[in-house]
């Protein structure tokens, strides 16, 4: 067997982790195929261990030479919250498949507005790096709920300049007040009509952008962060209502046409399994995870 081969079928393992706010994280994981084939707006899954859920997650860089890609991981479910309490540098993955989802579609729109909302602005990142190296106007606008929440200012004030970068807090602790659509609505007032805008983050304020969107007749493409379970086309837990056609996200997406989507059916589909979501997380939280981390100090 080649060197390659034998890389390729290496354990992914987590080689790099930091701590960006009280619930997020960085984290670079070895895993050459990933490393060497996600294109912008590509997504992964990931399953912790044999038990964990799979967790599906946005690439945000790629280092082909080391052979790893990084995500940035909010916990706030059972997958997640053990992704980050248990697993540190050095520790293996039990498995981690893609790059999965279509690449966005890098091409010279002009103007480009990119709105991440939270744990977003990490998944727009690259897109926003290929968009500006595709000769776009790149404009970036990092909102947040909280401080806390407002992701990779620096990284995107460091590609784009201070000048091009808006930052939003809903409480208005930091930056401009306002949520996403308050974002998409400053910039048409204060730069002029963008080409394009492009979002990602939860589902409720990617709705709000798409009201405004629509009204000013503004391209969209948003990321829809609906359910998904198989991420290979099999289960259809993903579908969703794009015009008058059903897609499977986690084929066609996870960036879609904003402007044509039903987002009330995302978050209502989003929600059906809610309270068991909720209920898996405070038993993991309770029971689970002060045992495993017991048995982890003891190995
Ligand atoms: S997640 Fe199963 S078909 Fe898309």
């Amino acid at each position: 067997m080649t060197a390659k081969v034998v890389e390729l079928l290496d354990k992914p393992k987590v080689v790099g982790k930091k701590q960006v706010s009280p619930r997020g994280y960085f984290l670079e994981i070895y895993h050459p195929l990933v490393a060497n084939r996600a294109k912008p707006g590509q997504f992964v899954t990931l399953q912790a261990t044999e038990l964990s859920p799979r967790q599906p997650m946005q690439v945000v860089d790629t280092n082909p030479q080391k052979g790893t890609f990084s995500i940035l991981a909010e916990a706030y479910n059972r997958a997640t919250v053990e992704l980050v309490e248990l697993f540190g540098s050095g520790e293996e993955l039990f498995n981690v498949e893609g790059p999965l989802g279509k690449p966005f579609p890098v091409e010279k729109y002009g103007t480009v507005l990119v709105v991440g909302h939270g744990w977003g602005a990490g998944a727009n990142f690259p897109v926003a790096k290929a968009l500006a190296e595709a000769g776009n106007e790149v404009y970036a606008a990092l909102v947040g709920g909280t401080r806390e929440n407002v992701y990779c200012e620096k990284e995107y004030k460091e590609f784009f300049g201070e000048s091009r970068v808006f930052v939003y807090t809903e409480d208005d602790d930091y930056g401009r007040e306002g949520g996403a659509p308050q974002a998409v609505e400053n910039f048409l007032e204060e730069v002029g009509k963008p080409d394009l805008v492009v979002y990602a983050g939860n589902v409720g304020p990617g709705e709000l952008v798409a009201e405004v969107t629509r009204a000013k007749d503004v391209k969209n493409l948003s990321l829809v962060a609906s359910m998904m379970l198989c991420t290979s086309g099999l289960c259809l837990t993903c579908r969703v209502k794009k015009g008058d056609q059903m897609v499977q996200n986690c084929l066609e997406g996870p960036y879609l046409d904003g402007n044509a989507v039903d987002w009330k059916m995302v978050a209502f589909r989003n929600g059906y399994y809610w309270d068991l979501e909720k209920e898996s997380l405070e038993y993991f939280l309770n029971k689970l995870l002060p045992r495993l981390k017991r048995k982890k100090q003891q190995s």
